[in-house]
């Protein structure tokens, strides 16, 4: 892990809200699909977690929401911005046919782990959910690596009416194995329902190293895992969701 001044390739919103920023970083050679790299936003003292979306040879893609003052001056940056890294432990990438299930701002990561699924030769399929059509974004992509998509919406304006649950039960998958980032409620309802696979978690965070223990959850057995340094990827059904 260090940190650098990443010289930003371009930074350009992809749907409402959303931005995607890619920047030339020696990160790249280091980091692995699921892991995350923490940027500094000037003026605010408190580096912003963002997840990678893509790996290429000499630079990092992300993906991010504009969801506050940090994530909202990000989208000004042109030139250069700091980059801490990789943070995390990142996704398994096992001899194993995958579910990628991806909830909002939990889809990025889940591109990148695609693409190294598909390399092994593995089946991956894909289900993204989210509040209503006009916050969906990455379906193409997805589609375009060659992924079979499920689209989910809460209001019901695209796909199946309801969550990334009802999706998967409407495909008649018994247990999975997935792969999953989102929001907390949705990794809470797969881990009611599925025993096999991965769950990426978000939390708030502040030194991104396992320094400060301020992104601390509890496994089942109410042992303290750090979500920066542990995971964010856990074992489903270890972490008390
Ligand atoms: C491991 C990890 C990966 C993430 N990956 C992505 C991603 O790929 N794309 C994306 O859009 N968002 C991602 N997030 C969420 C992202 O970090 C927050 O949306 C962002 O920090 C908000 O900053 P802000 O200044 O705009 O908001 P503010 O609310 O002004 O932020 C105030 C403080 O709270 C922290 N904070 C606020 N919301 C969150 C949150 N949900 N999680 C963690 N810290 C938060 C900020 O970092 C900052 O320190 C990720 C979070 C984590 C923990
Ligand atoms: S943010 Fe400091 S231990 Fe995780």
């Amino acid at each position: 892990m260090f940190s650098e001044d990443a010289r930003i390739l371009s930074n350009v919103e992809i749907a409402p809200d959303i931005w995607k920023m890619e920047i030339e970083t020696r990160l790249a050679k280091e980091a692995r699909p699921g892991q995350f790299i923490e940027i500094q936003v000037p003026p605010f003292f408190l580096r912003r977690p963002i997840s990678i979306n893509e790996i290429k040879e000499n630079s990092l893609v992300i993906i991010y929401k504009v969801l506050g003052e940090g994530t909202l001056k990000m989208t000004t940056m042109k030139d250069t911005l700091n980059v801490f890294g990789p943070c995390g432990n990142g996704f398994p990438i096992e001899n194993q046919d995958v579910y990628l299930v991806g909830g909002g701002v939990g889809v990025p990561p889940l591109y990148e782990t695609a693409k190294r699924y598909l390399k092994k030769g593995q089946k991956v399929q894909v289900v993204l959910g989210f509040n209503s059509k006009d916050q969906i974004f990455f379906e193409q992509e997805f589609k375009d690596l060659g992924c079979p998509v499920s689209i989910a919406t809460m209001d019901g304006s695209a796909g199946i009416k309801g969550t990334v649950v009802d999706a998967i039960h409407e495909q008649g998958i018994q247990d999975p194995f997935i792969l999953a980032c989102g929001p907390y409620p949705m990794l809470k309802a797969l881990q009611r329902e599925y025993t096999k696979g991965y769950l990426s978690l978000e939390a708030r965070m502040a030194c991104g190293i396992g320094a400060c223990m301020g992104c601390v959850v509890k496994d089942k057995e109410g042992h303290s895992l750090r979500v920066c340094k542990d995971g964010p990827v856990f074992p489903i059904q270890e972490v008390a969701l």
